[in-house]
């Protein structure tokens, strides 16, 4: 058992290519109920989850972000927006998850969602589904169109978006893992020399 959770956690990648099947509803609800069992700061389990798994509002989701973007002059992702590859488009996959936060429910309600987000990849990949982080919203969720867009989408209102993620059967192979950074560890033991 314990074998296969490092196993699979050294053989998860980020997937940005995805098969058109839908992702059965179980293995979904399963992926849901593994971020919900995240840590969170205090136990605030400040997060909700927003699962669209219907393409035309999957498509809706990435039209108003991009026009979002286009309003908001500051934006740091204005100059992908014209990008077909980037996740604007949220690699075409056929789940999209928001993982959206009350601030008044927890002090560290960016990690909260960060950490359940987290969990979630490693549950759909455990159970054979591919996964990949979607940045972009979080920056535009203050833009007065797209916050109303995001509440109309089931988001609630108060709630801030820290993160989202894609979703769906890989397909072809999994790229190779990047290789780690070195000396990003110390040791600080009793015993050092
Ligand atoms: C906070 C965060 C933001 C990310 N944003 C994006 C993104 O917007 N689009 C994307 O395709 N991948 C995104 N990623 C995925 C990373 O690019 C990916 O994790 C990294 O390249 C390492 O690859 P691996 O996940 O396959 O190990 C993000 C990952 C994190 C943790």
């Amino acid at each position: 058992m314990k074998e296969h959770v490092l196993e699979n956690i050294l053989t998860r990648r980020s997937i940005r290519r995805y098969q058109r099947r839908p992702v059965p509803r179980e293995i979904l609800e399963q992926i849901i109920e593994a971020g919900s069992y995240a840590p969170s700061a205090r136990n605030s389990q400040p997060w909700h989850f927003t699962v669209v798994t219907d393409p035309e509002r999957i498509a809706r989701v990435t039209a108003e972000l991009k026009a979002a973007v286009l309003r908001m002059p500051q934006n740091p992702y204005k100059d992908f927006v014209g990008a077909a590859s980037y996740s604007v488009n949220f690699h075409n996959a056929p789940v999209f998850i928001i993982v959206s936060g009350n601030t008044e429910a927890s002090g560290m309600v960016e990690s909260d969602c960060a950490l359940a987000l987290g969990t979630m990849f490693l549950a759909a990949h455990a159970l054979g589904i591919g996964s990949c982080w979607v940045n972009q919203l979080g920056s535009a969720c203050a833009e007065p169109g797209f916050r109303a867009f995001l509440t109309e989408l089931g988001v609630p209102p108060h709630n801030y978006v820290y993160g989202s993620g894609a979703f769906g059967f890989a397909e072809g192979e999994p790229p190779a893992a990047p290789p780690r950074r070195e000396g990003v560890i110390s040791y600080i033991s009793a015993d050092a020399q």
